[in-house]
């Protein structure tokens, strides 16, 4: 029997699925003594959590000693600012990364996913990972942010050192974590800073131009500001959209009526693509910082304290959804959390969304079979659910 900490968890996804049944069924809301957090595992909770900007602060700063790098960094990264500075860059980033921005690169996802699946020259056997579910999404967002293609290599490095750290805890802020960041946030920072200086001199038709312009009851973002929100959507899009391709992937697989269903009627996919989400969250938990003492039933959580809201778990409540294990592909009311909720809900949402759509549209198209084969590798699932790996086998129309 293991026990109730995070720490006592394998980091397989069954097992964490296990823990998050038997946490939201025994004990919804819990301290971890030996990680120094405390877990929150019911819907309802988690979304009273996401919801209370107030109480429950993005800003971990408090927690960490300072650091230059890292400040610059964060400074104008807005998952981890709080209202009213959030409020004031979110509304900024989103004049520049509006929906018709992202409906208009719907043209080019679809020619970059059929340059990606023409490079598998046919081959019946491919690694969806490295083929197409992590160069897509990182080609699209450096294309809108007008970053030169032959970059991509350094900034994925920077990617996996940042967002997929060896272990679960190494998510949790601290004074060691926080120096390994520095180091390549340093780099990124000085990086971002020069593409953003270079876009100021010279516009041109990308986001980090619209960004340099967007301005809102005469305020503008400050070129360190931009340095922070575009460090984030590199890294952001990155493993979550992969692992959610991969997501989808895996689920066809387990499901070929489904998959049979889809590739006679790809009108269905978008309402498949949010099931799969919620029963394969992308993002685990979600971390906040208490900024007062605060009652959950019997529970009282103190001030200054780290809390993990499980998205992964809540997404699987019974007192939430029917049959909350079950794949239903048009599942209706489908109040998934993997975008998070509230203030913080993702950005990126459409984008993910449209690039997950054509990848599979295209892939269905153009393989009339696909399997997964031996070999797939997964992250570790307190942090990230999907593959790192995954085998398939195809075959061409
Ligand atoms: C925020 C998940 C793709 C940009 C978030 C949050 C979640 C999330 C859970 C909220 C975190 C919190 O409240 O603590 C995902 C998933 C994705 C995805 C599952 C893919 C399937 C993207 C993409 C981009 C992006 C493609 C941009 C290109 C952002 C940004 C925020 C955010 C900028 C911060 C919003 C804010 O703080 O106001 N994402 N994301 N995400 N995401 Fe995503």
């Amino acid at each position: 029997e293991r026990g109730t900490g995070l720490a006592d968890q394998a980091g397989d996804a069954a097992a964490v699925l296990s823990w998050f049944r038997r946490m939201r069924e025994s004990e919804p809301v819990s301290h971890d003594a030996e990680a120094g957090v405390w877990h929150v595992f019911r819907h309802a909770d988690v979304e009273r959590v996401l919801d209370d900007a107030r109480t429950f602060s993005s800003d971990f700063s408090p927690l960490m000693p300072a650091q230059e790098d890292v400040d610059r960094f964060i400074k104008g990264n807005i998952l981890r600012k709080d209202p009213p500075q959030h409020r004031k860059l979110r509304t900024l980033v989103s004049k520049a990364f509006t929906p018709r921005v992202v409906a208009r690169l719907e043209p080019r996802v679809a020619a970059i996913t059929d340059e990606l699946l023409d490079a598998m020259g046919g081959a019946e056997r491919i690694e969806l990972v490295a083929d197409l579910a992590y160069p897509l999404p990182v080609t699209v967002i450096a294309e809108l942010l007008g970053i030169p293609a032959g970059d991509r290599p350094t900034f994925g490095r920077w990617a996996d050192s940042l967002v997929a750290p060896e272990s679960q805890t190494g998510f949790i802020p601290n004074a060691e974590r926080t120096q390994a960041m520095a180091v390549v946030m340093r780099e990124m920072n000085a990086y971002c800073l020069e593409h953003i200086r270079s876009r100021r001199v010279r516009p041109r038709d990308d986001l980090t131009s619209a960004l340099v312009a967007a301005e809102v009851d005469g305020e503008r973002l400050e070129d360190e500001e931009i340095v922070g929100f575009v460090g984030l959507l590199l890294l952001a899009g990155h493993i979550t959209t992969t692992a959610l391709l991969g997501n989808v992937v895996q689920t066809l697989d387990e499901h070929p009526g489904a998959a049979a269903a889809l590739r006679a009627d790809p009108a269905g996919l978008p309402a498949a693509i949010e099931e799969v989400l919620r029963l394969r969250t992308p993002l685990a938990p979600s971390m906040r910082r208490t900024t007062a003492d605060v009652r959950f039933g019997e529970h009282a959580i103190p001030a200054g304290t780290i809390v993990l809201a499980w998205l992964a778990s809540a997404n699987r409540d019974e007192r939430r959804f029917a049959d909350p294990d079950r794949f239903v592909p048009g599942r209706e009311h489908n109040a998934h959390l993997s975008f998070g909720h509230g203030i913080h809900f993702c950005l990126g949402a459409p984008l993910a969304r449209l690039e997950v759509r054509i990848a599979v549209a295209r892939m269905l198209a153009r393989w009339s079979e696909m399997s997964v084969g031996e070999g797939a590798e997964f992250h570790d699932a307190r942090g990230i659910s999907g593959a790192r790996r995954l085998p398939l086998h195809v075959r061409w129309v």
